[in-house]
């Protein structure tokens, strides 16, 4: 069965799924996913404009989470999008005239299989998983998120890096005329990030192309955004259309805009204060303002999962 979703600008963000009718979506997706295997359908790339609706499935993935989803409206109304300006409110009101059909990822470096693919090509081979994240931002706020994706190593073993191949760099869309923030020097565009080799395989990340069962909006990344639970949220890189193995740790925007504030590794740790403000608390979107601030955990609430992956590792020192 395959659960049929709206294409990204309908409805508006404005709509909110309620709660309760997210979860008997969630049941639906439960019983599929037990009565069949569910192919990825990514339908024909029919433009923003269409009213057409695409297929979306999804199975549910790993890492299951008690904490309540934050509202549809809240994930998608108060983004970080710098591309389309600072303010919180702004990705929503800049980035409608994104074009994300026809998109294309280059997958460059130290693998024996690169070139550039299609947005269809790199969805079509996996089965979409549906992962509910707690994500954390750098800036002490913190969601819980419904996405849809695919593991990230799963894709990028497709490729076959090559023994040289220690870091994974990812590379968002260069296009000033539909990204204004990007005719502002705020950060050296194009927006990059990094990954060493053996967290971007980690089951933990996923390449995401959906939340709350419908493709990405334009302001949370679309059509392709990474998500690592487990690190700050400018980890997370948006509308992503270059893949590259690398030997050498890749330079990332935060990290060189303010190398005493922002490391490459970024792992969320309330025992490092950010330079400016305790990493201790962080305020869950969407609760009541006055509601206490929450403990934030050590790797996000994911050390049992990664903290193996920085044995040894001065977390102080490579912040
Ligand atoms: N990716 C790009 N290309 N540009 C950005 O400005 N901001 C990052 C990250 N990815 C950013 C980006 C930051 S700081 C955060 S907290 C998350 O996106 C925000 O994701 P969200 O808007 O979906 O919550």
């Amino acid at each position: 069965m395959l659960i049929r979703v709206p294409f990204p600008h309908e409805p508006q963000a404005s709509e909110i799924t309620p709660h309760r009718v997210w979860d008997k979506r969630r049941d639906l997706i439960r019983v599929a996913a037990a009565s069949m295997a569910l192919p990825f359908a990514s339908g024909p790339a029919n433009g923003q404009t269409g009213k057409a609706t695409l297929k979306l499935a999804a199975v549910p993935g790993p890492y299951p989470t008690t904490d309540k989803p934050t509202s549809y409206r809240d994930v998608t109304t108060y983004n970080n999008f710098y591309e389309f300006g600072l303010d919180k409110s702004d990705p929503l009101e800049n980035a409608q005239g994104l074009r994300t059909r026809p998109w294309s990822v280059e997958i460059a470096g130290e693998a024996e299989v690169t070139g550039r693919f299609t947005l269809e090509d790199i969805l079509k081979p996996h089965a979409l998983e549906e992962r509910v994240y707690r994500f954390r931002c750098v800036e002490a706020w913190s969601r819980v998120v419904p996405w849809l994706g695919l593991p990230l190593g799963d894709l990028l073993k497709r490729f076959r890096p090559t023994s040289r191949a220690k870091f994974v760099e990812f590379t968002t869309l260069l296009d000033p005329r539909q990204m204004p923030g990007q005719r502002s020097g705020v950060l050296d565009w194009p927006y990059v990030e990094g990954l060493r080799i053996d967290e971007a395989v980690h089951p933990l990340s996923l390449l995401v192309v959906g939340l709350y069962g419908r493709w990405l909006p334009n302001q949370s990344g679309a059509p392709l955004r990474l998500i690592v639970p487990w690190k700050y949220g400018f980890k997370s890189i948006k509308s992503i259309v270059r893949i590259r193995f690398t030997e050498r740790q890749p330079r990332t925007s935060w990290n060189q805009m303010a190398p005493d504030e922002y490391g490459f590794y970024a792992n969320v740790n309330p025992a490092v204060d950010h330079p400016r403000w305790s990493q201790a608390k962080e305020r869950r979107i969407g609760a009541n303002f006055l509601a206490p601030r929450i403990d934030t955990l050590p790797f996000n609430g994911y050390a049992a999962e990664v903290a193996g992956l920085y044995r040894g590792l001065d977390l102080r020192r490579f912040y």
